[in-house]
C-alpha cells in the first residue's frame, strides 16, 4: 500500500500566549488537501488563534508549522498567502460599493499595455470572474453589479473566488454560515465541499453541529486552548461532538487540569 502524501500543514506543538493568558497550548494539527476540517470548541477555546497563527496574524510562542512542506514562520497575512493560505473572516473584507470584478482582483488588477501604456483589461478579469464563479457553481447573475446588492452566500463566493483567483491552496472559513438564512447556507456549504472536491485544503470554524456534519470529513475539538479530541466524521456523532465540546465527555478532562 501507497504511503499517504504529507499533509499540506503539519503544525506541531504550536502555543500562543498574549502576556500571561496562554490561548493555546501544544497543539498539533495536520490538514489535508482533498478534506474538509472542522474545528470546534466552546468560546475562548482558542479557535481563532489558532487560525489566525495558520493566517499569518499571530505569531506563535511556541511550535513549528510545515506548510507544502515548507518550515515557515509568517510575519504577515500577506506571508501566509504567499503559501497559497486564504483566510474568509466573517466580516469578508468586500468593498460593497465595488463590482464582483472588482472585488476579486482588488490590488491584483489585469492590466494590458495599449501603445506601451498600462490599461485594466476588463474583459479578461470578467472572463476570469466567470470562470472562478462556475467553477464553485455560484450563481450571479450580475457581475457589474455591486457587491452591496448582493445576498449573504453570493458574498461568500466572491471572497471565496478572490482567494482562488490568488491560488489559495488552504481556504479557512471562520463561522461562514453564521449570518446566512438556510438556502443560502446550503449553498455555502456545497461551495466548500466543491472546494475539498477540487483538491484544495478546507477549514472550518463552526458552532452549528448540523452543518459540520453535512460538510466535514474531519473534526477537531478545542478546550480551554488544547486540542482534546479528533474524530473522522464516520467514527463519531453530534452527541458526542457535543459532550467534548461542554466538557461532558472523559477526553474533555485533560484540559480541565491546571
Ligand atoms: N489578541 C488577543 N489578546 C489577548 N487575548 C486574546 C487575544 N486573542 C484571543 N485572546 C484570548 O485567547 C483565548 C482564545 O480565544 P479565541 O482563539 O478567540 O477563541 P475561540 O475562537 O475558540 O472563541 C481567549 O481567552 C481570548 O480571550
Ligand atoms: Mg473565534
Amino acid at each position: 500500500m501507497q504511503a499517504p502524501p504529507d499533509a499540506f500543514v503539519q503544525a506541531r506543538g504550536i502555543g500562543k500566549r498574549f502576556g500571561a493568558l496562554t490561548a493555546l497550548r501544544d497543539v498539533d494539527i495536520d490538514i489535508r488537501a482533498g478534506e474538509v476540517l472542522a474545528l470546534l470548541g466552546d468560546n475562548g477555546a482558542g479557535k481563532t488563534t489558532f487560525v489566525k497563527v495558520l493566517a499569518g496574524a499571530h505569531v506563535p510562542s511556541d511550535g513549528t508549522l510545515r506548510i507544502g512542506g515548507d518550515t515557515v514562520r509568517f510575519a504577515s497575512p500577506r506571508d501566509a498567502a504567499d503559501h497559497g493560505v486564504a483566510t474568509i473572516y466573517q466580516e469578508l473584507a468586500l468593498s460593497e460599493n465595488l463590482k464582483v470584478a472588482e472585488n476579486i482582483f482588488l490590488g491584483h488588477e489585469l492590466v494590458r499595455p495599449v501603445l506601451g501604456v498600462p490599461f485594466l483589461d476588463r474583459a479578461a478579469m470578467r472572463a476570469r470572474v466567470r470562470v472562478l464563479l462556475g467553477e464553485l457553481d455560484a450563481h450571479i447573475p450580475d457581475i457589474e453589479a455591486p457587491v452591496g446588492s448582493l445576498s449573504g452566500g453570493q458574498r461568500q463566493a466572491v471572497a471565496i473566488a478572490r482567494a482562488l483567483n490568488l491560488d489559495a491552496r488552504l481556504i479557512i472559513m471562520d463561522e461562514p454560515t453564521a449570518a446566512l438564512a438556510v438556502a443560502e447556507t446550503r449553498k455555502v456549504l456545497n461551495l466548500t465541499r466543491r472546494l475539498a472536491e477540487s483538491g484544495r485544503a478546507v477549514v472550518i470554524v463552526s458552532h452549528n453541529i448540523a452543518d459540520v456534519f453535512e460538510v466535514a470529513d474531519r473534526m477537531i475539538v478545542f478546550r480551554r486552548g488544547r486540542k482534546i479530541a479528533e474524530r473522522k466524521r464516520a467514527e463519531t456523532d453530534p452527541d458526542e461532538i457535543v459532550a467534548l465540546i461542554t466538557g461532558a465527555h472523559p477526553d474533555a478532562r485533560v484540559a480541565d487540569q491546571p
